[in-house]
Parts: structure tokens; C-alpha cells; sequence
């Protein structure tokens, strides 16, 4: 079963081997995959402003390889929202101490779509949940492309449009705001078979989280009989 490990500031040290690696497949995945020139490189890294000190990644690693990864950003920070696409949002970029930016999921093109077990894309959305409750998000902001939606209805991510999609470079981009709660999460892990935390926390003892139970330990909520 692949890990999926939190990396940040605090623990970066001990995954600094990976990080190359993590930015050639970046660039493999949207400039040479995915085309995205405007992130193209002449050093075959896609990097860019926002993958700074403040950037929180996923890795998901399998036999020490990277396969596939996730980046959140505290929105109290430049995002991709703030800084490239505030348009996308009516209201305004979101600025919240509990909402986090997603951006460049991936997985690597082999270990797509798998049905042997949990598929590792699924394992990253419901990592990402599970990271948010721990250091107490409540919400995730996205700046995604529409085609997201239906998978993420099929999953139970309940994404609120913060403004209409606008056609950017060829593509239907919009703004959302995603829920990030127990509920999700706990949907998430029966959905693949985890009956517990997934995510693992090298080096970060220092980081304040609530350290979640395991799934069958969690109680569902009261209901109550109506009168
Ligand atoms: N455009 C439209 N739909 C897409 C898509 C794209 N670029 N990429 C994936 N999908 C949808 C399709 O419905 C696809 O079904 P299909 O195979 O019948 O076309 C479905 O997602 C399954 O995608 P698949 O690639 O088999 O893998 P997955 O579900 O295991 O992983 C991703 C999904 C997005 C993580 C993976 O496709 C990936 O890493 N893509 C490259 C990185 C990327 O574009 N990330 C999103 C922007 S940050």
C-alpha cells in the first residue's frame, strides 16, 4: 500500500532527495503531458512562485518512488487564486487562516486508474482531508478545471462554485471552495477500504494537530427522533 507523507518546512530536510525528482515529473506531467508551456523550464523543473517555504506537499510514495503528490497553500499567503486568477472568484480571492489552496495533483501515467486497490488519487483526496481536520481547516480553495466536478460529486467532495467557469488557454477553468469536514473525510476512507489515518508524519512532532482515531472508534452523529 503507498504512503502518503506530509512535507513541510518543519520536516523538508529529511525528503530533500525527492524534491528533484518531484519537480521533473511536474514538468514532465503539464508542460511535456499536459502542455502547459507557460510553466515550461529550460531546466526541466516546473517550479513555480508558490512553491515556497510556506507550501505544504503531499507525497505518496511506494517503494521509496514517488508516484504521485498534491500541494496545499495557506490562502493567508500569495495562491494561485490571489495572484493569477482572482477574476475567478466574485467575491474575491479567499484569505482565511482555515482554508488552504490545492494545486498540482498528480499521479504518475502508470499508476492511473488502478482497480487493485485503493486508486492513489483516491488515496491523495482523502489524505488531503484528513490533513486539513488534523491541523483544523474547514475548507479547501481550488482553482480547477470543470471536468473535477463530477469526479469529485462521485466522491463526496462538495465543491461550491465561487464564480462562473471562464475559458482560459482552451480550458473550462473556475474557482471553488471545497468543504473539508470529519463527515467527507470519514466517507472517503470507507469508500476505499482505510479504517484508519493514512497519512504519515515524519519529523513533524513539533506540529500542532489533533491526532485523529481510528475510522471504527469514530461515532456517527446523534439523530434525533423527531417529535
Ligand atoms: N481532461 C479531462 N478529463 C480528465 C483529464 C483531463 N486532462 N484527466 C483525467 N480526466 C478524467 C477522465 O474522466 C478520466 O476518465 P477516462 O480515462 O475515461 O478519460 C478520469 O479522469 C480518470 O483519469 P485517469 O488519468 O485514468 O487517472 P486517475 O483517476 O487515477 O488520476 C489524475 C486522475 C488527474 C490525478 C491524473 O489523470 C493525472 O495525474 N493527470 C495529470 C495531472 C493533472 O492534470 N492534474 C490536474 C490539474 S492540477
Amino acid at each position: 500500500m503507498p504512503e502518503i507523507h506530509v512535507v513541510q518546512r518543519d520536516n523538508r530536510r529529511l525528503y530533500e532527495n525527492y524534491f528533484d525528482p518531484y519537480f521533473r515529473l511536474r514538468h514532465d506531467i503539464y508542460v511535456k503531458q499536459r502542455k502547459w508551456m507557460a510553466l515550461d523550464r529550460p531546466d526541466g523543473r516546473e517550479i513555480d512562485q508558490f512553491d515556497t517555504e510556506d507550501a505544504v506537499y503531499l507525497f505518496c510514495l511506494d517503494g521509496g518512488q514517488l508516484i504521485g503528490a498534491m500541494r496545499a497553500l495557506p490562502t493567508l499567503m500569495p495562491t494561485l487564486m490571489s495572484d493569477i486568477f482572482p477574476y475567478l472568484s466574485l467575491r474575491g480571492p479567499i484569505r482565511r487562516p482555515d482554508v488552504y489552496e490545492l494545486s498540482r495533483i498528480f499521479v504518475i501515467p502508470e499508476r492511473r486508474g488502478e482497480h487493485a486497490g485503493p486508486r492513489v488519487e483516491m488515496l491523495l483526496l482523502t489524505a488531503i482531508m484528513e490533513y486539513g481536520i488534523s491541523i483544523g481547516l474547514t475548507g479547501f480553495s481550488i482553482v480547477l478545471e470543470s471536468w473535477w466536478l463530477p469526479r469529485f460529486e462521485r466522491c463526496g467532495w462538495r465543491a461550491h462554485p465561487l464564480g462562473l467557469p471562464q475559458m482560459i488557454d482552451g480550458m473550462s477553468v473556475l474557482a471553488v471552495l471545497v468543504d473539508c469536514d470529519e463527515t467527507t473525510w470519514r466517507s472517503l476512507c470507507t469508500q476505499i477500504g482505510l479504517t484508519s489515518p493514512t497519512l504519515t508524519w515524519h519529523g513533524l512532532t513539533g506540529v500542532n494537530r489533533q491526532i485523529l482515531p481510528d475510522i471504527s472508534l469514530l461515532h456517527s452523529p446523534t439523530v434525533q427522533p423527531a417529535r
